[in-house]
């Protein structure tokens, strides 16, 4: 419908424009009732606003291991939606310092993952356990700026304002993860960026590469080609795959570490090999290459525990992996080996171990692995069966816990759901939040478990639309679980949180699921 005016009418319709309020939510200068996620461990607020401008400069010390980068990836990230270049600078022999201090505190209750942030009217001030705790500062130092913070084109108009007061934040686990299956359905560079940045964003910081499955093998073996000429030629529904070449891989690496996330690769064996079958076909027993599958079964395919090539093959993947992969981690898979004799499941996983060992890695695997002799430091990744986590607890190793009926990315959130699975569970959005690693499983504890990692299988997810629909809006509840400690957690604080995120996902142009089981905000602000 158009509104027409008469001349004067609309000369005084004009006049008052500037009067009206605008559509911006309302400031708040109340730091306690900032909507951040994960919950940090406390907040105390002093009812004043700082306001970065144009001129904000981000000081850094030049003493200060790592800082330098925290400083540059906090000024690019503000770039987009501000338009400023924020400055970086160095703090030594500056007097009078005002703008954003980045430095590595001597305070060593705040561990080094933690910070302090401290927010005055004419500073902010984020001081960290080492670099990582900076950049997990400079994250909550971003949600606290206005939602309009993470749009891509800059905000004409938009005041940056912040509400001051402190923040003292650590996390409870140091492994906070997500794994991405990227073999089912390949995902090229750029979207694993963005899904790195979907961790970044929440404090994560393992990202899980699950790099081979029967449907494709995505890393390059410059020793074994035809894993990737041939074995990464397709995936579910006959696509044309793909795969990282080792340098796309270590651009992948160099990139989650700038966000501090640590890459950890799987490759899946001795199971969930047919990529590999039919890349060689030597590594099978007859001696003879099955077809590259494209379907969506489990458990059909095996290694030829035997034979050995099947070990030199592993050895060389490993060496090369090891080789472009700077974290203390290399994951083996080791699940659902249905095809493998159970006699030789064991020697097959103790014999892997030896050779992530030899080249100076340790090896995690999924539950089944718990029933090898497992080495000192081995971790084991709890996904279906309790008893297998307990064993390997009594082994003296450590886990990591992804329940599939809780933690699982790829499970529907309810019949409904236009894509996803549901063996597991539907986890709709409380669902995948109400729960705690600690006591999730009866006899293992706190000490017992390193983290825990949500997981994306990639059966039924083809695009980012598809990873962004399944990914959010649980992804940050994963995050607050690992992060926050459970005495600080409940769902109706995080509700409130989570609902108030939505225009802020919307900014970030995240496709979420809009869950009935979420009052969500009518805006972005409470
Ligand atoms: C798994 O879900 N097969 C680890």
């Amino acid at each position: 419908m158009q509104i027409r005016l008469s001349p004067l009418l609309s000369i005084t319709f004009l006049a008052i424009l500037p009067l009206m309020p605008s559509c911006e939510p309302p400031v708040t200068t109340d730091l306690t009732k900032s909507t951040l996620i994960p919950q940090p461990a406390s907040v105390t607020a002093s009812g004043g606003t700082f306001v970065m401008n144009a001129d904000t400069k981000i000081y850094v010390s030049d003493s200060d291991e790592g800082t330098d980068a925290v400083a540059s990836y906090l000024s690019q990230l503000l770039s987009p939606a501000t338009g400023y270049a924020l400055e970086v600078s160095s703090s030594e022999g500056v007097n009078e310092l005002s703008g954003i201090l980045l430095e590595v505190s001597d305070d060593a209750t705040l561990g080094k993952e933690g910070y302090e942030l401290t927010i005055t009217e004419g500073m902010v001030k984020i001081a960290g356990g080492s670099a990582a705790g900076i950049f997990y500062g400079a994250q909550t130092l971003r949600q606290l700026l206005p939602d309009a913070i993470e749009a891509s084109v800059t905000q004409e108009g938009q005041t940056w304002s912040i509400p001051t007061g402190t923040i003292r934040d650590m996390p409870v686990y140091g492994y906070r993860g997500a794994m991405l299956d990227v073999a089912r359905h390949f995902f090229d560079v750029n979207e694993v960026k963005r899904f790195i940045d979907f961790l970044a964003a929440y404090k994560m910081n393992v990202l899980h590469l699950h790099l081979s499955d029967d449907q494709g093998w995505r890393i390059e073996i410059k020793s074994w080609p035809l894993l990737t000429e041939h074995g990464g030629q397709t995936e579910v529904g006959g696509g044309k795959g793909g795969f990282y070449t080792q340098e796309q891989y270590k651009e992948l690496v160099a990139y989650a570490a700038e966000r501090q996330i640590l890459v950890i690769p799987e490759i899946d064996v001795p199971g969930h090999t047919n990529a590999a079958l039919a890349s060689y076909p030597a590594l099978n027993c007859d001696g003879r290459a099955p077809e590259l599958y494209t379907g969506t079964e489990v458990g059909f395919s095996t290694l030829c525990t035997d034979k050995k090539v099947t070990y030199e093959f592993l050895n060389d993947v490993v060496r090369e992996l090891a080789e472009i992969t700077p974290g203390p981690y290399l994951h083996i898979g080791g699940d659902e080996s249905h095809a493998t004799k159970s006699e030789d499941y064991l020697p097959f996983v103790n014999q892997v171990q030896g050779i992530v060992k030899a080249h100076g890695k340790t090896m995690i695997g999924w539950d089944e692995t718990a029933q090898a002799d497992l080495s000192e430091g081995s971790v084991v990744q709890l996904w279906h069966n309790a008893d297998f986590a307990k064993m390997a607890v009594q082994k003296g190793a450590k886990l990591i816990m992804s329940p599939a009926n809780k933690a699982y990315l790829d499970m529907q959130y309810d019949s409904t759901s236009r894509i996803g699975l549901h063996w597991a569970a539907y986890i709709e959005v409380p669902d995948g939040y109400n729960w705690d690693p600690a006591t999730i499983v009866p006899g293992i504890g706190r000490e017992d478990i390193i983290g825990m990692e949500c997981a994306l299988w990639s059966e039924t997810v083809t695009d980012m639309a598809d990873i962004e629909y399944l990914t959010f809006p649980r992804l940050p509840g994963y995050a607050e679980i690992a992060w926050s400690a459970s005495s600080l957690r409940n769902w109706e604080s995080y509700e409130k949180r989570l609902s108030a995120h939505a225009s802020r996902m919307e900014s970030m142009g995240i496709g979420f699921y809009r869950s009935p089981k979420v009052a969500w905000a009518a805006s972005g602000k409470e």
